[in-house]
């Protein structure tokens, strides 16, 4: 590159912002030649992690001067990838493919471009330089804040860029992000995860852990409050540990209690804490707060102590359910959800057996429920008796239906209750009600118009649908 450019900074993030000026000079001359707007289009695959990095993907595109579309025929097509699980990944190869027809057919200035997870995965880089020749840039989970350089890096020489990181090299701060609402952001406080629970991927591909400092995240925060943000969630894979390797440790529950300071955030919550290590401390401080939603999202993944121990999740059975227990006893009307894998190498009948008690036990509000996937380069990738295909769909659809009828019976909880419910969008299937969510997350629609979106309202939960309500406005 320094054949092109001489007088780009070294510092972060100038330099980016040096070449977003770059980009925007040439696409300005692009817009100029072609007599119209140049349009980008991200599509996210994933967790919140991920959609949280389509938005600052997405500003960096807009700060060059891209106009965003939710078409797959822009000029700038982007898929943000997910690996955790075998099907997201084929998803991906399968739309690369009808990409290729309409750069070919339609638009062949399109550039194409991959990032997130999937790409720090060696094979998927192979399979792309072999048989992907037409994507343009591709970039990992560490770099993502190098988009102008790369792009421009691109327009310069024609030809397929392929830059992924092992490891974070630093964490940048500064850089733009453009939020899908206005009312609501997501705030990442650490990235990366250091458990290695043997069936995960999200540490080969995200790193080992590292926490932004308080301040800065109480710096970004102040600024969307400003800016007329409500909602904040704060973003991890295992928020317990937050800030145990900062200079100045701080604990997820002492930042929790900086956040509640600032004026303007209405409502605060998180994601994930792992159940291994979530401490007496933030249970008390979710109990004693005002903003602090009452949810916690408590992934369980097996309710067989035999199966956590292979899963290397360094909780029990009985660990687990006396967790729920002291949170429900701190905060009653709180809202429990989690996640599920059924089919992990080695379960039997009777393993199952443990996973429904234990969600008959714990009344989780609801809860995501995963066939194992066998990922590459995982210690349970290569553990004996990987379950048949034919077992894991008969245990799956029967865990399903337990948690499904416990789910309603608990959520029903509310019912006839009036509570305060942020207004997020128009119904999608009726413009005349709104969506909303309570405190404890759980969905609500009720006749209403998008000019009360962003606001918080008082909502009659009137009629409880299994998952969500139908309510009224009070
Ligand atoms: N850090 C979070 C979530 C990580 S991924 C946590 O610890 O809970 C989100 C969910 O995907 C996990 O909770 C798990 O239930 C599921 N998952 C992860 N790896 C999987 C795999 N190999 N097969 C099936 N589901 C998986
Ligand atoms: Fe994966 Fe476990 Fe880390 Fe969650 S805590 S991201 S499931 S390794
Ligand atoms: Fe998928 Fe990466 Fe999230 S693998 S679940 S997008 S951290």
């Amino acid at each position: 590159m320094s054949k092109y450019i001489t007088d780009a900074p070294v510092t972060e993030p100038e330099r980016q912002y040096y070449y977003m000026e770059r980009c925007r000079e040439w696409l300005a001359a692009k817009k100029e030649e072609l007599g119209r707007d140049l349009t980008c289009g991200i599509f996210t695959f994933g967790c919140q992690m991920n959609f949280h990095d389509s938005e600052k993907i997405i500003a960096i595109l807009e700060k060059i001067g891209y106009v965003k579309t939710e078409s797959e025929e822009a000029d700038f097509v982007l898929y943000n990838t997910c690996t955790v699980r075998e099907n997201a990944n084929e998803r991906v190869y399968g739309r690369l493919g009808q990409l290729k027809t309409i750069k070919a057919k339609k638009n062949p200035g399109m550039l194409i471009s991959l990032c997130g997870c999937m790409m720090q995965e060696e094979h998927v880089i192979e399979r792309i330089k072999k048989s992907y020749k037409y994507v343009d840039i591709v970039f990992g989970t560490h770099n993502i804040y190098k988009l102008a350089e790369l792009l421009y890096t691109r327009i310069m020489n024609n030809e397929q860029i392929i830059d992924i990181w092992q490891e974070a090299k630093e964490i940048v701060e500064d850089l733009p992000i453009d939020r899908k609402y206005s009312f609501k952001a997501g705030v990442n406080i650490m990235y990366g995860c250091n458990n290695f629970c043997s069936y995960c991927i999200v540490p080969y591909v995200r790193g080992r852990e590292r926490s932004r400092t308080p301040r800065d995240i109480i710096r970004e925060i102040e600024s969307f409050a400003a800016d007329g943000v409500k909602e904040i969630m704060l973003l991890g894979q295992n928020v317990n540990s937050y800030g145990k390797n900062l200079e100045e440790p701080v604990t997820f529950a002492g930042l929790l209690r900086m956040v509640e300071q600032i004026e303007g955030i209405e409502r605060i919550r998180f994601m994930t804490p792992h159940p291994k290590d979530l401490s007496d401390e933030l249970i008390e401080t979710m109990a004693a707060s005002k903003k602090i939603c009452s949810h916690v999202h408590l992934p369980l993944q097996s309710g067989s102590t035999r199966i956590l121990e292979k899963m290397n999740r360094r909780y029990t059975k009985e660990q687990y359910l006396a967790l729920v227990e002291r949170i429900k006893a701190a905060m009653p009307d709180v809202s429990i959800t989690t996640d599920i894998i059924v089919g992990f190498p080695g379960e039997t009948d009777e393993d199952l057996e443990e996973t429904l008690d234990v969600v008959r036990k714990a009344g989780f509000d609801s809860a995501f429920t995963f066939q194992y996937s066998r990922r590459t380069g995982t210690p349970a990738a290569k553990m004996d008796n990987q379950v048949s295909d034919e077992d894991m769909t008969r245990r799956f659809n029967k865990l399903l239906k337990v948690v499904q009828d416990t789910a309603a019976v608990r959520t029903a909880r509310m019912q006839g209750k009036t509570e305060c419910v942020l207004v997020e969008d128009v119904n999608s299937h009726d413009d005349t009600m709104v969506t909303g969510r309570l405190s404890n997350n759980t969905v609500v629609h009720f006749k209403g118009d998008k000019s009360l979106i962003g606001q918080i309202v008082n909502v009659r939960l009137d009629e409880c649908k299994g998952f969500y309500y139908i309510g009224e406005r009070v």
